[in-house]
């Protein structure tokens, strides 16, 4: 797939596309011809206050450079509002990318029920509510491509995020099942981890690292994950800095034991060693690569 990225006749709805990631990829997409919904609530970092001035000043950008792009000021969570908007000013839905977000960072101990729900309300609920309204509609269409938004806090924890790790790394499950459950309709769905300048990490990376750390360096995959050539679904990348690296689980052979007789703690503590070596280690990519050895130890063929 080297020829031209274009997206012309496709309509693409990105969400948090007033600021930082979702602005980047909302001109990338326009200026390759698609019709951008430029989704943005317009509020502040913690999910304070609203404002139509972010996307309002996106579609701008994107008009004033010859493109076609519409506005929309609802929350995430209203999901079917966004992509009615969509439908109503373009008749279809081809491309959602799901990158609104916000940060209600405290140490668990600290951490309130509103910083809980907050997050999960936005990032979780906010992902599914766009994409239960798109995907009767790319499953009519035959076609569609899903990004959602993740970070390394989902996939590898991070101090002072409970409630952010846990609804991040809930979208890699999330995305992995839209992609087997898409497949047999043209769908494709992948997850990405970014890293770059905005006003969500203005106040964590030193402003050297920022200004270099551009959007700009994210959205080509986010492109090319929703070209129509893509193939690409259920899988995983880390992106940012003008670095992009696909990631896949790593599980070690593990320690058997007869599923017939008593099994202890004991014994498990006993074969610690090996449960953690990972010498000739396998990568499962199913359920039914995870399952195989299960089945193999109960003498069952699978
Ligand atoms: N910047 C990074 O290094 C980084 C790292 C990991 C993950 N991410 C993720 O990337 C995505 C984009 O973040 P960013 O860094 O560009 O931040 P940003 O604050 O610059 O942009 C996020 C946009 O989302 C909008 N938004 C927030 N809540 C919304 C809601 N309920 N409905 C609609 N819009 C809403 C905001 O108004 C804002 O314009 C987020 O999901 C974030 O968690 C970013």
């Amino acid at each position: 797939m080297s020829e031209k990225i274009r997206f012309d006749d496709r309509v693409v709805v990105i969400t948090g596309a007033g600021a930082g990631l979702g602005r980047s990829h909302a001109l990338d997409f326009a200026s390759r011809g698609a019709k951008v919904v430029v989704n943005d609530l317009g509020g502040g970092i913690h999910g304070e206050g609203q404002g139509s001035e972010a996307a309002d000043l996106v579609v701008a950008e994107i008009t004033a450079a010859g493109g076609e792009a519409v506005a929309n000021y609802d929350s995430v969570e209203n999901g079917e509002a966004i992509i009615r908007t969509a439908l109503d000013n373009f008749d279809r839905v081809d491309v959602v990318v799901n990158n609104a977000g916000i940060l209600r960072d405290s140490s668990f101990a600290k951490m309130t029920d509103e910083d809980w729900d907050l997050i999960y309300r936005v990032h979780a609920l906010g992902a599914y509510k766009i994409t239960k309204a798109a995907w009767p509609v790319m499953q009519q269409q035959g076609y569609g491509r899903i990004v959602n938004t993740t970070s390394a806090a989902g996939i590898y924890g991070n101090f002072g995020q409970a409630n952010y790790s846990f609804v991040k790394r809930g979208l890699i499950g999330f995305t992995n099942t839209l992609a087997l459950e898409g497949a047999k309709k043209g769908i494709t769905a992948n997850t990405i981890a970014p890293v770059a300048g905005s006003r969500l990490t203005e106040t964590i990376l030193p402003e050297e690292v920022l200004k270099v750390l551009k959007p700009e360096l994210v959205t080509p995959l986010v492109v090319r994950l929703c070209a129509q050539q893509n193939e690409e679904s259920g899988a995983l990348f880390e992106v940012g800095a003008g670095w992009v690296a696909k990631l896949r689980w790593e599980r070690t052979r593990g320690a058997l034991f007869d599923p017939n007789a008593e099994l202890t703690a004991e014994a498990v503590d006993a074969a610690w060693d090996q449960i953690g070596d990972f010498t000739d280690a396998e990568h499962p990519a199913s359920v039914g690569d995870a399952f195989k050895v299960v089945y193999a130890n109960l003498g069952i063929k699978f």
